[in-house]
Parts: structure tokens; C-alpha cells; sequence
């Protein structure tokens, strides 16, 4: 893997300290019965993980000037749908993982209950945390960010491309098909980071193409990336069990094409996405690094 550029480690280190630092003070265990739900989220939520898309609303906000906590905040919102998305995902009922950041899976590090109710809990979470006036004063603001995040992990989102990855197994996706997949289960949560970027910015809806492309662009190829490491990653470095998708029949880029056009197909992508980024100047520098990382990853 190519070495991330200085200002990308540098980034990614602040992003995790932030993010950790934020779960651990959010959720402090109660000495009651609801302790173990407590730690179980604590569990998912701290100390692991890329944090790439609250790296991906950091650096979108750094376009316009936003300042780091509401940046924080927003970045903290996203990272509890896709902390969330994971506990469920590796849930028997669906891919039954037992590795999950290079530890036990939720449900096998507690149990499926306890799992269940945390990512319900971290779902909760994340609107709880946008609703507040601390992430923007302008309600108008708030409420844009609440109803953009909703549409990007249900059934219109997220949900719906796990609903399609899940019966996958069961028909044969056609490359549009499996894009659409790919663009529901990941890219939407990664537009949202952009989007969320661009509302707290204020930037009118046609100031917003640019970023669109590019956050289109980045969440397809990194769930390309994803599946490359199903196939051909090391379970020591990604922290999760890889030849999975293949083993579970899963439409993917790498099952359709092969593992080589797959890995040209996602460097395409970048180039386009960074290509997406010609209106801005340094200052989006961080956000060319990290739709390169988003490929040259090797977990
Ligand atoms: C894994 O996401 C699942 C996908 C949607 C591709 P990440 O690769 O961002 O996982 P973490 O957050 O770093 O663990
Ligand atoms: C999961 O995709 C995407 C989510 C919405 C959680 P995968 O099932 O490929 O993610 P991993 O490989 O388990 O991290
Ligand atoms: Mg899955
Ligand atoms: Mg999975
Ligand atoms: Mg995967």
C-alpha cells in the first residue's frame, strides 16, 4: 500500500483521538440495569475503525470554513449509523462475522440481544446528536441534516443495499445492479458526509454538484476497495475475516470482473473524483488524499 501522505496520517490521527474522546463522553455507564447495554456500545464505538467519514465531514468542512466541533458532531452522528450498520451486519441473521476491528465480534463479545439494542441505541444516538442545538443554532440547518442522514441509512439508503447484498446470494446481479447495491449500502452514507458539509455551509443546492460527483465517485470505490479486501486482504490487517463474499455468493465488482479491471475500475474512480474537485483549490487538498486512500487502503 502506498504510505498515506503526512497530511492524511495526520488527519486520521485527530479525526480517531476526537471521535473516541467524544463516544467516551457521551456514554458513561449507568449503575443500573442498563449498564451492559452501556458497555456493549462503548465496546463498538470506541477505539477502532478508519473513522473515514467523519474524516470525509471534517475535510468537507473545511471547504467553508466550519468549525471543528460542529464538524465533530456531524462526524460523530455518521460514524453511530455506520457503527450501527456493522453490529447488524455481522449479526448471525446476516453475514455471522465473529471479527469486527480486530477484536470479537459484538454479538459474540455479549450476546445477540445486547447487540441488537446497542446498534438500535447507536441509531437513536445519531439524530439525538444533529437535533441538538450545539451542532448548528439555525434549526433549519438541524432539520436538513436529520432528514438528509435518515434518507441515507433506510430503506432508501443503507438498509435497502443491505436488503439487496443480503439476497444477492440468491440472484445473479448484473454490474449496474451491483453498483446500485454498492452505491446504497455505502455510498449513501458517504454522500451524506458531504452533503452535511455542504448544509452547514449554507451552499445553495447548485453549489453542491461538485461534491455530489465526488462523494458518488468515493463511496463506489470504496466499497470496491472493501470487497478487493475481501478477496485478496490480509484478516490480520483489515481486522475482519476476509473470502467471505465469495464463499456467501455476494455479487460483487471482484465476482463480475475479475480482481484486476475491478482494481482499475476503482482507480478510475478516484481519478474522477478528485477530478470533481477542480473548482477548489488547497484547501481541498485532504479531501484528494482521502478518495486516494479510499483505494490505496489495505484495511
Ligand atoms: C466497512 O466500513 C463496511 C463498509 C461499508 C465498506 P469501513 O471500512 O469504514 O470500516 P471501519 O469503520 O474502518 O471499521
Ligand atoms: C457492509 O458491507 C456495509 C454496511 C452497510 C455495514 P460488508 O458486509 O461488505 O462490510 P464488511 O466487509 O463486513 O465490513
Ligand atoms: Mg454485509
Ligand atoms: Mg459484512
Ligand atoms: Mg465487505
Amino acid at each position: 500500500m502506498a504510505a498515506a501522505s503526512p497530511l492524511l496520517a495526520t488527519a486520521l490521527a485527530d479525526i480517531a483521538a476526537d471521535i473516541d474522546r467524544a463516544f467516551d463522553a457521551l456514554l458513561p455507564v449507568p449503575a443500573d440495569g442498563r449498564a451492559r447495554l452501556y458497555e456493549a456500545m462503548r465496546y463498538a464505538a470506541i477505539g477502532g475503525g478508519k473513522r473515514m467519514r467523519p474524516l470525509l465531514v471534517a475535510a468537507g468542512c473545511g471547504l467553508f470554513n466550519i468549525d471543528r466541533a460542529r464538524a465533530l458532531r456531524a462526524g460523530l452522528a455518521v460514524e453511530c449509523i455506520h457503527v450501527y450498520s456493522l453490529i447488524h451486519d455481522d449479526l448471525p441473521c446476516m453475514d455471522d462475522d465473529d471479527l469486527r476491528r480486530g477484536k470479537p465480534t459484538l454479538h459474540r463479545a455479549f450476546d445477540e440481544c445486547t447487540a441488537v439494542l446497542a446498534g438500535d441505541s447507536l441509531h437513536a444516538l445519531a439524530f439525538e446528536i444533529l437535533a441538538d442545538e450545539a451542532t448548528h443554532e439555525d434549526p433549519f440547518v438541524r432539520s436538513e441534516l436529520v432528514v438528509e442522514l435518515a434518507r441515507a441509512s433506510g430503506p432508501a439508503g443503507m438498509a435497502g443495499g443491505q436488503m439487496i447484498d443480503l439476497i444477492a446470494g440468491e440472484n445473479t446481479l448484473d454490474l449496474p445492479a451491483v453498483t446500485r447495491l454498492q452505491q446504497l449500502k455505502t455510498g449513501a452514507l458517504i454522500g451524506w458526509c458531504l452533503e452535511a458539509a455542504a448544509i452547514m455551509g449554507r451552499t445553495p443546492p447548485e453549489g453542491r454538484a461538485g461534491l455530489r460527483g465526488y462523494a458518488r465517485d468515493v463511496g463506489l470505490a470504496f466499497q470496491i476497495a472493501d470487497d478487493l479486501l475481501d478477496h485478496e486482504g490480509s484478516e490480520e490487517r483489515a481486522g475482519k475475516r476476509v473470502g467471505k463474499d465469495a464463499a456467501a455468493g455476494k455479487g460483487t465488482f471482484v465476482s463480475l470482473l475479475g480482481p484486476e479491471r475491478t482494481r482499475q475500475q476503482a482507480e478510475a474512480l478516484v481519478e474522477q473524483a478528485i477530478d470533481h474537485l477542480r473548482p477548489y483549490g488547497e484547501e481541498a487538498d485532504l479531501l484528494r488524499a482521502v478518495a486516494r486512500f479510499a483505494v490505496a487502503r489495505d484495511h
